[in-house]
């Protein structure tokens, strides 16, 4: 293992403003994102909405590393330079899903587990050639009167070590995506005793198995009332209920947490973003606390973009201001005020 590199990595991934464009979407995924815009979801469209993504002008100030999809890491853009060229030559690190996505737990009615350990290794020795610096497994937890039962935890929390250790093993940094989803009417008490079960078993799993905490990094999700609760959480109590529950699970030794935004609208994750930041420049944290966003970065451009090659100067405008403003947010500086201003800085 190649603990230097790890470490390095890790670091370059939450460098200061910057953080993760997940861009990642499985083909069901990206097909009803596509389906979202009337827009039919072929190999040459996925690459050239991809393509305009990645070659938005000044976006890696913003963006230390973007997830690709298996698709995306072996394609050309439309001149035939290989994708994670693009983002290379740029300074932003290429990485890759390695799961391959839940399925039913046995055993468990209501709860998932995710697949895609048979064969990594040798799956991710390919990754490596390709280009790769970083992997991402994703577990689904979810909140209801059912679950997550202990099972349900323990099996998803020993898939995604299992990962992680063998993705160090390869010289890849994992960052591993405990997700507990914001579906449903919960209150934000109950999601951080769901969030604080998971992380304690994930990370017993991680020790376990040997994972190199200072090479990897944790893709939460915020401590937040569910998506359909009477009242919302304010961003001001949705900072303090997250770094509270991190600091009773998350060791200090890991570098960086990255956010994913989870369907929550961009308004709101931008705010609690901002807040957390807000919160760690007043009281201390020992980790970065930034972003790997799909929807809350994508949302916007992919709206612009509608399909049409005479909107990509329009959908890369929006992908670099949502980019912008999240980076704010990382800073704990970002001003709902800006949101309304397309113009680039
Ligand atoms: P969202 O930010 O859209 O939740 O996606 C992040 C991600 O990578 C989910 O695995």
């Amino acid at each position: 293992m190649d603990v230097q590199r790890l470490v390095q990595t890790a670091q370059a991934l939450v460098a200061d403003k910057k953080g993760i464009l997940a861009a990642d979407e499985s083909s069901g995924t990206i097909k009803r994102r596509f389906d979202s815009i009337n827009v039919e979801s072929t190999e040459e469209n996925r690459r050239n909405y991809r393509e305009m993504l990645f070659r938005t002008a000044g976006v890696a100030d913003f963006v230390s590393g973007v997830i690709l999809f298996d698709e995306t890491i072996r394609q050309a853009g439309a001149d035939g330079t290989p994708l994670v060229k693009v983002l290379s030559d740029q300074g932003i690190i290429p990485g890759i899903k390695v799961d391959a996505g839940t399925v039913p737990l046995p055993g468990a009615p209501d709860e998932v587990v995710t697949e895609g350990l048979d064969g990594l290794r040798n799956r991710l020795k390919e990754y490596v050639e390709l280009g790769a610096g970083f992997t991402k497994w994703r577990a689904v937890i979810s909140i209801s009167d059912r679950t997550p039962t202990s099972y349900g935890i323990s099996v998803n929390a020993h898939a995604l070590a299992r990962f992680a250790a063998l993705s160090q093993e390869a010289g890849l940094v994992p960052i591993v995506e405990p997700e507990i989803l914001r579906d449903g009417d919960h209150s934000i008490e109950r999601c951080f005793e769901v969030t604080e079960e998971t992380l304690r078993e994930v990370f017993d799993q991680l020790a376990q198995q040997n994972v190199l905490l200072e090479g990897m990094l944790l893709k939460p999700s915020m401590v937040i009332s569910g998506g359909s609760a009477g009242q919302r959480a304010t961003p001001e109590d949705v900072a303090q209920m997250t770094i509270d529950c991190f600091k009773r699970v998350l060791p200090s030794a890991v570098p960086g947490v990255v956010f994913l935004s989870g369907g929550e609208p961009d308004n709101s994750v931008t705010a609690n973003l901002n807040a957390i930041n807000q919160r760690v420049a007043k009281y201390g944290a020992p980790w970065q606390l930034s972003f790997s966003f799909g929807r809350s970065l994508q949302g916007a451009p992919l709206v612009a973009w509608a399909g049409k090659a005479e909107n990509r100067e329009d959908a890369a405008l929006a992908f670099y201001t949502r980019a912008r403003l999240t980076s704010a947010a990382r800073q704990g500086t970002y001003v709902p005020e800006d949101a309304g201003n397309s113009g680039v800085s």
